[in-house]
């Protein structure tokens, strides 16, 4: 019997629903993933964010291995057990976290080195040490070491970035083995290039993984050069197989998304926003600390089960976030992985029913494009 697979259900249009078996449960897709970075999602209690209807978490190589190191997660038990979460994580690989966070840094074939954000000591991430941490925290989804340019970028610097990332998926490929019960996705790039995202996708393909991630947008080049590329870019992967959009987005990209063919997405837009004071609803943004919420005692969304909808007015949303309370921070960070989370069962069903296109009609006619 094989522990892991992908179960595609229903088709609407390129929108797709299933379901992705692990041995610690089952993926309901299209799938919102929470960030749990340094092994916590900040604010949250694990429970808490099971409750919303999060199936899997995203973790990160870059961090952990960092603090409190992966060796040290591995003495104890493993991420699982360590942070209390018994469902699938999934753990981002590190590359594309150096990139953006480390201090000094220097790629080579062979891999990157870099001095460490949080106390400058130096490390190094190849794809063979990549797979041996994301194996020492005991990820059930295990993602390729790569690396992408920033964008804008010229083409010959993103077909030479793509080409050494499909190297190092061969390498990751190799060092991961055999390991049954967990998966290997594979990370297409190629910027917004149709035909080096082809010859990504081709590269991948060969290798052969358990997933397909679409890698290198949400870089700055904006939602409809992002929907142009996904386009065309998912169906350049296998059908009967996971397709994950990483580190996006906000509610109408992950809507777009799921409309192009994308399986699951990661963003630590909910969590983050959440203490900043960013509110998402069904309506719209709103911003908790503007002064015309001080005495509104209205909840956030008259239609979320959350409890920072069911138990608290906006005003004292307002008064606690203007305060500095800590609950600020817990409760609307709740709410906007509520949010998310609801977007997402709502797509499940929409997409089983064949009425994903009038659902997405509803969504975007709900909205207000400013502040609400
Ligand atoms: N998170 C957001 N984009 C990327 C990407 O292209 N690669 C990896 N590894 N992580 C990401
Ligand atoms: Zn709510």
């Amino acid at each position: 019997m094989t522990q892991t697979g992908f179960e595609l259900r229903a088709q609407d249009g390129k929108a797709r629903t299933g379901v992705i078996r692990t041995t610690r449960g089952e993926i309901r897709t299209p799938a919102f993933m929470p960030v749990g970075t340094a092994a916590t999602v900040k604010a949250m209690m694990p429970e808490s964010v099971a409750s919303t209807g999060a199936d899997i978490l995203l973790g990160n190589t870059y961090h952990l291995m960092l603090r409190p190191t992966a060796e040290r997660v591995a003495s104890l038990g493993g991420l699982h057990r360590f942070m209390n979460w018994d469902k699938p994580i999934l753990t981002d690989s590190g590359g594309f976290q150096v990139m953006s966070l480390a201090g000094l840094r220097k790629l080579t074939e062979r891999g990157v080195t870099f001095k460490s954000h949080i106390d400058g000591s130096k490390h190094e991430i190849t794809p063979e040490r990549s797979m041996e941490i994301q194996a020492l925290l005991g990820s059930d989804i295990v993602m390729c070491f790569d690396e992408c340019p920033a964008l804008p970028a010229d083409r010959e610097r993103i077909a030479e970035s793509m080409r050494m990332s499909m190297r190092w998926a061969a390498r990751s490929r190799e060092a991961f083995g055999d390991r049954p019960g967990h998966m290997l996705f594979g990370i297409q790039q190629g910027g917004l290039e149709q035909d080096f995202r082809e010859e990504s996708a081709e590269a991948l393909k060969e290798i052969g993984f358990d997933g397909y991630a679409v890698g290198g947008l949400a870089v700055g080049e904006g939602q409809g050069a992002m929907f142009s590329c996904l386009d065309f870019a998912p169906d350049m992967l296998p059908q009967d197989k996971p397709r994950y959009l990483m580190g996006v987005g906000k509610p109408d990209d992950i809507v777009g998304a799921v409309a192009r063919g994308i399986d699951m997405m990661d963003c630590v837009l909910p969590s983050r926003s959440g203490r900043t004071g960013q509110v998402f609803t069904r309506h719209g943004v709103l911003n908790i600390k503007n002064a015309r919420h001080q005495d509104d005692p209205r909840p956030l969304d008259e239609n979320c089960s959350c409890p920072a909808c069911r138990g608290y007015s906006r005003a004292y949303l307002h008064h606690v976030f203007r305060s500095q309370e800590i609950i600020s921070s817990m409760l609307l960070t709740w709410h906007n992985l509520q949010y998310f989370q609801d977007i997402m069962a709502c797509m499940r069903d929409a997409i089983a029913a064949g009425t994903f296109d009038a659902w997405q009609a509803d969504f975007h006619a709900g909205r207000a494009e400013g502040d609400i």
